[in-house]
This record gives C-alpha cells, sequence and structure tokens, in this order.
C-alpha cells in the first residue's frame, strides 16, 4: 500500500466493545497513518489491549467502524487481516517450545499458498528480521528458555518477518533494557520512514513514547481523553487526568522532546 492512497492507514470511528456485559470501549475515535508511529497510552484497564485484539480482528463482534487500508475489518478474513497488519501482543502465547526461528517463520504463514512450507526466501526473511531485532543468536534456542527481554526480541521479529503495512505493538518492551529498547523503537522508526508502515504502539513508558511517537492518544475507561501531537498531549492536566497522580513534565534541552518524571505522591509541596 502506498501513503498516495487516500483511503490508506487505520480508520476508527466510534467503536465500542463489551465483554458480555461490561462495556470496555465506549466509542474510539483513532487514525493511524502510514508511515506514522501512533502512541495509545492510558491506565491499567482503560482497554488498551482490547483495542489492539479489536483491530487484529481478535475480537468480535464490535460496533462502529474500524477500516484497515480502507476496507471494513469486519468484512476481512483472518488471513487478509494478517497480511496487512502485524501485532506484538501483550502476552504471546508459544503452544509448546518452538525454537526462535520457528516462531518468526509463523510471521510468514499469511504470505504462504494454502498448506506450502516455507521457503528459502521465508527463512531468510526471518533470519533478517531476527538479525534486527539482534536476536538471530537465538534462532535454535527454545523460546520458552530465552528470559523475558531476549523473548521479546523474537517476537519483535515475527512482526516484521510478516512485512505487514500496519504495526500494532501492546507493550513490546517492557522488559527490554534501556538499550535494547532504543534499538527496537529506532528500527520500528526506520520501518515507518522507510516502509511507510503505521504504527500503533501501546507505551507505558512515557519517555519513549515522546521520544518516537508522532500523535498520541490518552485512554481512559475506554474513551479518548485527549488527542494531538506529543508536545500539546504531554501536558500536566493531560496526564494527571488519565493517570490520576502527578508528574513533572518539562522539554528535554538536549531533544526539544517532552521529558516526564514520575512524582512520589508522598512528596510534601513546597
Ligand atoms: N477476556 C476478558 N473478559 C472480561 N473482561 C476483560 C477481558 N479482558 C480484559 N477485560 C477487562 O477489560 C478492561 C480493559 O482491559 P485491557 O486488557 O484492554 O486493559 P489495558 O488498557 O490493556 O490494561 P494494561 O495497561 O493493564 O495492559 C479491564 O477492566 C479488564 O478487566
Ligand atoms: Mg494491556
Amino acid at each position: 500500500m502506498s501513503s498516495a492512497e487516500p483511503a490508506g492507514g487505520i480508520q476508527v470511528r466510534n467503536l465500542r466493545f463489551s465483554y458480555g456485559e461490561r462495556p470496555v470501549l465506549a466509542g474510539v475515535d483513532l487514525s493511524v497513518r502510514p508511515g506514522e508511529i501512533v502512541g495509545l497510552l492510558g491506565p491499567n484497564g482503560s482497554g488498551k489491549s482490547t483495542l489492539v485484539k479489536v483491530l487484529s480482528g481478535v475480537l468480535r463482534p464490535y460496533e462502529g467502524s474500524a477500516t484497515l487500508a480502507g476496507r471494513e475489518l469486519k468484512d476481512m478474513a483472518t488471513r487478509d487481516v494478517a497480511r496487512t497488519l502485524a501485532v506484538v501482543p501483550q502476552e504471546p502465547v508459544f503452544g509448546f517450545s518452538f525454537n526462535a526461528l520457528e516462531v518468526v517463520l509463523m510471521g510468514r504463514h499469511p504470505h504462504l499458498a494454502g498448506l506450502a512450507f516455507e521457503s528459502e526466501s521465508d527463512i531468510a526473511k526471518a533470519r533478517t528480521a531476527l538479525q534486527r531485532c539482534g536476536a538471530l543468536e537465538f534462532a535454535h534456542r527454545p523460546v520458552l528458555e530465552l528470559s523475558a527481554g531476549e523473548r521479546q526480541r523474537v517476537v519483535a521479529a515475527r512482526a516484521l518477518a510478516q512485512e505487514p503495512d500496519f504495526l500494532l505493538l501492546d507493550e513490546p518492551s517492557s522488559f527490554m533494557d534501556i538499550r535494547h529498547q532504543v534499538e527496537l523503537y529506532d528500527l520500528i522508526r526506520d520501518q515507518s520512514d522507510n516502509e511507510a508502515t503505521g504504527v500503533m504502539a501501546v507505551l507505558h513508558d512515557l519517555n519513549i513514547a515522546a521520544e518516537y511517537c508522532d500523535r498520541i492518544y490518552l485512554l481512559k475507561e475506554g474513551r479518548i481523553l485527549a488527542s494531538g501531537p506529543t508536545a500539546e498531549v504531554f501536558t500536566y492536566a493531560n496526564l494527571k487526568a488519565t493517570f490520576d497522580t502527578d508528574v513533572y513534565v518539562d522539554v528535554n534541552a538536549l531533544t526539544g522532546r517532552m521529558l516526564v518524571v514520575p512524582l512520589s505522591q508522598r512528596r510534601k509541596p513546597r
């Protein structure tokens, strides 16, 4: 898909979703354009992972509208969705102990014809994705034996190997050390700049979001509380209203991006 397509991107309009009687998404409007990184931030239980699962076709039915490159998600088969969009889930499930290369090769499955086996080219793409994520050394190790951060690099590689138009990342680096976080998001930035991949990332690290996201949506209790360019959304008032805690917000003197520091609730006002 090229960025010139008028209907490109992800468009979500008045999206509502309930688990049984429990409404979780209460009318969400959101968009992700090709080539941009959008951050979805909000407190625990606000509906971020639910939105990721609805957009990846895992949770149905939903009310309202969600389109991927102009096609209504409701009308797309799971395989069609997987050809367009790759997901790094918050809690990936591994059936039994596949090695890392096998896990990343699963990212190629939506592109295989029928029951065909992976080709040499699929294996090469999987190895390249592992290498880009700094995880090639784990290729032949069972994923369940990897450390939590190592395993996240393998799951990121699976998503890249899928060669998607869109990436949905649900706290993809929650177990990564700072170097591997930076390497992952630099890679994601390259991917969005060079391949026009549209990225939506659920993040709890506000400074990573400030450094990498073009736009931010703040989600609270299933509703978007604020949205826009990161510098406009990351105000003390917006962050306090979203997370119900005090933070110190400033501009990073080195980068010009926003800087957010947590403040102990026990701190006495000066
Ligand atoms: N399968 C389920 N059945 C019923 N309720 C669910 C289910 N999954 C999630 N919920 C509820 O839906 C709400 C939103 O959950 P969700 O996982 O989307 O939150 P989140 O914003 O991703 O939170 P976190 O930051 O903790 O990952 C929560 O109140 C949760 O308890
Ligand atoms: Mg979640």
